[in-house]
C-alpha cells in the first residue's frame, strides 16, 4: 500500500464513527469561573497571542492532518483560508509524500498564507542521519518551523506499520540543531504523554510540545477500522493513553517555561478556555477542522470557535485569553459535597 493510499485512507476512517477514544480528554471535571459581573465589555477582551515568533488572531492552531493526497489538496486549501482569515496557526499534515514526490506540494500548499505555517514528520521518518530531509521539507513548504509526531501506538497497530523508536530523541536533538533558529515542535497523535517524556524532549531542545491527549480521535480506532484484520489488537486500546487535562498539567510541570500547546479532543472554545487557564500557550484541533473543512465551512468553524472563546474568556472574569489561570478554575461539585448525607443514620 502506497503512502497516498494510505493517506486517503487515514481520512476516511478518521472522519467516520468510532474513531473517538473511550474516555473524556479530563476537562469534564472543570470548570472555568462564572462571573455575572465580567465588569468589562465583551469587545474589550483580546485573544491575540505571541507563539513561536508568529502574532495570532486567538492562540488556536488547526492540527496536522493531510497532505499527498487528491482530497489534500481541497482540504489544505480550506483550511489555509481559514487560518489566514482568522490569523491562527496551521499545521501540515506528514510530509512524508511530499519528500517522496515534488508533485505533491499542491496538495500541501495554496495561495493562501497563515501567520504560522508548521510542516510535519514523524519518527518514524526521521530516525538516522536524516536531519536534511526535515530541513528539505521545511524548505519545500516554506514553513516556519517543524513538527515531529511521535505515534508509537498507531505504528505498532497499523500492519504496515515501523514500531521502531530506539533513537528517536537523538533524531529529534539532531534536528533541532540543524533547523535552528526555526522552531520544533513535537507532538503526539491523541495518546497524551508522560511527564518523562516532556523532560526527554525539552533537553533535547524542542521549542514547544503539543500533549495531544487522550479523549478525542484515538488512532488505534482508527487503523480498526481501516483495516479489520486489525481490529483485535486495536480494541485493547479504545482507552490508552493519557487525558489531555491531565497530560497537559504534567508537562508544565515537567519542563517548567517550555510553551505547552494543548490538543486532543478539544470539543469548542470553553475546552480551549480551560486548557489556556491550565496554563498552555494554545490549543489545537484536528477531527473538528477535517469535518470542517470536508463540509466546506472551515472559516465559519474557526470563526465560532473564536467566538465562543472570547465569550468564555469574558464570562470568567480575565481581560484577555493570556491571562487566564487556574484562579479562573473551578472543580465540578457533585451533589454529595454540598447536601447533607442522605439516607443513612445520622
Ligand atoms: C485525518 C487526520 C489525519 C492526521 N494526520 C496527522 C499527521 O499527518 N501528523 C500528525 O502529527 N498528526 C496527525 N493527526 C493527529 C492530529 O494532529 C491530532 O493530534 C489528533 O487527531 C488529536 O486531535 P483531535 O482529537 O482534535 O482530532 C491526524 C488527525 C486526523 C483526524
Amino acid at each position: 500500500m502506497t503512502v497516498v493510499t494510505r493517506k486517503a485512507d487515514h481520512l476516511r476512517a478518521a472522519a467516520g464513527a468510532d474513531v473517538g477514544h473511550d474516555g473524556g480528554n479530563g476537562l469534564e471535571g472543570l470548570r472555568l469561573s462564572h462571573r455575572a459581573l465580567p465588569e468589562r465589555d465583551l469587545a474589550d477582551v483580546t485573544l491575540e497571542t505571541d507563539l513561536l515568533g508568529a502574532r495570532l488572531g486567538a492562540p488556536l492552531l488547526v492540527s496536522a492532518m493531510t497532505g499527498g493526497t487528491p482530497a489534500a489538496e481541497v482540504l489544505n486549501a480550506r483550511l489555509a483560508r481559514a487560518a489566514t482569515e482568522h490569523r491562527l496557526g496551521l499545521v501540515l499534515g506528514s510530509g512524508r509524500a511530499l519528500l517522496e514526490d515534488r508533485e505533491q506540494l499542491r496538495t500541501y500548499r495554496s495561495d493562501d498564507r497563515p501567520p504560522l505555517l508548521l510542516a510535519n514528520l514523524g519518527a518514524a521518518q526521521i530516525r538516522g542521519p536524516h536531519a536534511d530531509r526535515a530541513e528539505r521539507l521545511v524548505e519545500l513548504l516554506d514553513a516556519d518551523g517543524l513538527t515531529i509526531h511521535l505515534n508509537a501506538i498507531q505504528e505498532a497497530v497499523q500492519p504496515e506499520g515501523e514500531p521502531e523508536f530506539a533513537g528517536v530523541v537523538d533524531a529529534i536533538a539532531a534536528i533541532v540543531a540543524r533547523l535552528a533558529p526555526l522552531p520544533v515542535v513535537v507532538k503526539e497523535v491523541g495518546f497524551g504523554m508522560d511527564p518523562e517524556d516532556v523532560t526527554l524532549l525539552a533537553q533535547a531542545g524542542v521549542a514547544a510540545v503539543d500533549v495531544a491527549g487522550a479523549g478525542g480521535t484515538n488512532w488505534a480506532l482508527v487503523e480498526g477500522r481501516r483495516d479489520h484484520r486489525v481490529q483485535p489488537l486495536a480494541a485493547a486500546f479504545a482507552a490508552w493513553g493519557v487525558p489531555t487535562a491531565e497530560a497537559l498539567q504534567g508537562a508544565i510541570a515537567a519542563a517548567p517555561g517550555l510553551p505547552i500547546i494543548a490538543s486532543g479532543g478539544l470539543r469548542d472554545g470553553v475546552d480551549v478556555a480551560k486548557t489556556l487557564a491550565l496554563g498552555a500557550c494554545a490549543s489545537g484541533l484536528a477531527r473538528t477542522f477535517l469535518l470542517a473543512a470536508q463540509a466546506d465551512d472551515a472559516s465559519e468553524t474557526a470563526a465560532v470557535l473564536i467566538c465562543q472563546l472570547r465569550v468564555a474568556v469574558w464570562a470568567s472574569g480575565a481581560a484577555s485569553a493570556s491571562r487566564l489561570d487556574r484562579s479562573h478554575l473551578r472543580e465540578r461539585a457533585r451533589p454529595r459535597d454540598y447536601l447533607p448525607r442522605l439516607g443513612g443514620p445520622e
